[in-house]
């Protein structure tokens, strides 16, 4: 079949006061047509992050769902979040500064279509409270010479899904965690608007824990095999039934 596939819906999670770098580069690769789909939905913890200014700004459908009203119960919060990207029929879950561990249920119910931006080379300076400039602290102390960003398929635990893009930057010798994190920020950009174009497009496999990008000439055709093509996952047994 060589129908083109329909746009992708993308929906993304910030949260706190994310400033919403990685959403706007999402935002005008759509608008620009690089990425062959739409922000439908942009869920925040909170009403006054920057992210969601951004999103109001392009016309997005913006959502707060604020965890603290679901303490104790993940699964309530899970569900409250559930039904929102159910009612957008969203095909891809964009993380990005989304800091909190996004609930099981909602891992397992979009399974191979969940997608996050870290700003380090993963494995290296990943998991709980590994963010923002806490991990280019540590890549400056470690005395790595590179770091760079790792755009990742989520699981179920905190910056271990199969890695879909690493871009490399240099760590330069008067480098302070903020140039670093300044250095790496465009380049996080450049791969989350690849690696969004390329689930787009079908041409993502995930195979174990690799993740092949398959040549043009064999990308996923049609939604439904696009959807078959990024679920190839060993790891999560249950597929959400659309
Ligand atoms: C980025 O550094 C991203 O890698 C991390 O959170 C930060 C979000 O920045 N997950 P922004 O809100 O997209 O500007």
């Amino acid at each position: 079949m060589s129908a083109t596939p329909s746009p992708l819906s993308i929906a993304v999670l910030v949260s706190g006061t994310g400033r919403g770098s990685n959403l706007g580069a999402l935002i005008d690769a759509c608008a620009h047509g690089e990425i062959h789909g739409k922000i439908v939905l942009v869920i925040g913890t909170r009403r006054d992050a920057p992210a969601l200014e951004r999103a109001d700004a392009a016309g997005v459908p913006v959502a707060v769902v604020s965890p603290r009203q679901y303490a104790d119960d993940e699964e309530g919060y899970a569900n409250a979040l559930l039904r929102l990207l159910d009612r957008s029929q969203v095909d891809l879950i964009c993380l990005a500064g989304y800091l909190r561990k996004l609930p099981a249920k909602v891992v397992t119910a979009y399974a191979g279509r969940i997608l996050n931006i870290h700003p380090s080379l993963l494995p290296l300076f990943g998991g709980q409270g590994m963010y923002g400039l806490h991990v280019h602290q540590a890549v400056l102390e470690s005395g790595m010479k590179v770091s760079g960003c790792t755009v990742h398929f989520v699981d179920e635990h905190y910056d271990t899904g199969p890695i879909v893009i690493q871009t490399p930057v240099p760590v330069l010798d008067n480098d302070t965690p903020e140039t670093l994190a300044a250095r790496i920020l465009p380049e996080e950009h450049r791969a989350y608007v690849r690696a969004v174009q390329l689930f787009a497009a079908g041409r993502l496999r995930i195979d174990g824990r690799r993740v092949r990008i398959l040549p043009e000439t064999q990308a996923a055709q049609s939604a439904d095999e696009l959807e078959i093509a990024a679920y190839q996952e060993p790891t999560v047994s249950e597929r959400r039934k659309p």
